[in-house]
């Protein structure tokens, strides 16, 4: 920015706020990247040929401002089956990816000074949205078996306005069975005023054949409840940009008005290729998982060899989140191992107690995935 010119106060405060890492250390060559959260298989084809279709078929002027009604009411649809929640395509706004969802959701409910509760570890994006709308955030660190800590939020939540809650979890892979979310009910029914968002953009990608549960589900308090999802993880859409926002009108209206407001309509032809993602069986989606699984059952049955690095088990998404016995830093540690050819996130990068950790995708071929564990096995056994 030329000298005397100044950018508003918003990019001061995301600037102070953000935890994400600028750089992961200087990778070798040959380097493996596990520092992506993006699925190694491709969009699927017959996605690809709609939008071909859609582009050749002329679908290029703008879209209804608020979203292809057809696209509304197919996720409306596809919300009520695997929720059991009676969702309305009202009730759905749809957004430029997952990101979208969440920036839209934050101005929309959020005044400068209203209080923000963030249980860490979790994805970064979060504060640094909270910044943006100028709201303070207040970091809730998990119990130490890794689950939420009810007490602490409940100790916070008079005066909050709105709850963030990634589920499974970025970057632990952590997900949230029912005793936990009815304790989160709980909480709505006890503070009126707060809201729950919740993050469930990894919500197809569950492992062991535990049933996932939305907050969508929590029937005692729909009025207070958001749900952010993405195309972007489930149907290997991360460049697509199309995410949405389920919620009851009275939350989805603004949040629709914030989204518009700044971008406008969505992609026609993206919407239309969209309709053929939803359409992907539940056995390809189940496939998907299983594929996941072994690759996350890989990256347990590696680390577990060393006495150094210690992995709570990932039950979603497609991060691991080792600890590492060692007296580097999160920073310091990530430099090391991207020196010995693979790139992870250091932990620190997703909360306090994230120090001391690093976070790998395994989102990537087993080959691949099998190179870069012994890798880091090998610089964690260097480590002081
Ligand atoms: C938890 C979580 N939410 C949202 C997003 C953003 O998704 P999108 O690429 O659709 O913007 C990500 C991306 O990594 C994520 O991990």
């Amino acid at each position: 920015m030329s000298a005397g010119v100044r950018a508003a106060v918003a990019v001061e405060r995301i600037t102070r706020a953000s935890r994400r890492s600028a750089t992961l250390g200087a990778a070798v060559e040959g380097a493996v990247s596990l520092a992506m959260g993006e699925p190694d298989g491709g969009t699927p084809p017959a996605v690809v040929d709609a939008a071909i279709a859609a582009l050749k078929d002329g679908r290029t002027r703008y879209a209804p401002m608020t979203g292809a009604p057809a696209l509304r009411g197919a996720i409306a649809a596809d919300v009520t089956g695997r929720t059991g929640r009676q969702t309305t395509p009202d009730e759905v706004v749809l957004t430029h990816g997952g990101s979208a969802a969440l920036g839209a959701a934050f101005l929309a409910l959020l005044n400068p000074g209203d209080k923000v509760l963030i249980p860490e570890p979790t994805y970064s994006l979060y504060a640094d949205q909270a910044a943006l709308a100028g709201a303070e955030v207040v970091w809730v660190p998990p119990r130490r078996d890794g689950s939420l800590d009810l007490e602490a939020l409940r100790r916070e939540a008079a005066d909050a306005r709105l709850l963030v809650l990634c589920n499974p979890g970025n970057p632990t892979g952590a997900v949230y069975g029912p005793a936990e979310l009815l304790g989160v009910a709980e909480l709505l029914l006890e503070n009126p005023n707060l809201v729950l968002l919740s993050d469930e953009a990894y919500g197809t990608i569950v492992f062991d054949g535990v049933p996932f549960v939305s907050a969508l589900s929590l029937e005692r308090v729909p009025g207070q409840v958001l749900v952010c999802g993405t195309f972007s993880k489930s149907y290997a859409m991360t460049g697509w940009r199309l995410g949405y926002v389920i919620a009851p009108t009275a939350l989805a209206d603004p949040v629709s008005l914030i989204h518009r407001t700044l971008n406008g309509p969505l992609n026609t032809f993206v919407q239309d290729a969209a309709l053929t993602a939803l359409e992907t069986s539940e056995e390809d989606l189940e496939q998907l998982r299983e594929s996941y699984q072994a690759r996350r059952d890989l990256v347990l049955a590696k680390l577990g060899t060393e006495p150094r690095v210690s992995l709570r088990r990932p039950q979603g998404a497609f991060y691991a989140f080792p600890r590492i016995d060692t007296t580097l830093g999160s920073d310091a540690m990530a430099a090391r191992f991207a020196e010995a050819g693979v790139l992870v996130r250091p932990g620190s990068e997703f909360g306090a107690s994230g120090e001391g950790h690093v976070r790998l995708s395994f989102a990537t071929d087993t080959e691949s995935l099998e190179a870069a564990l012994e890798r880091l096995l090998a610089a964690v056994r260097d480590m002081p």
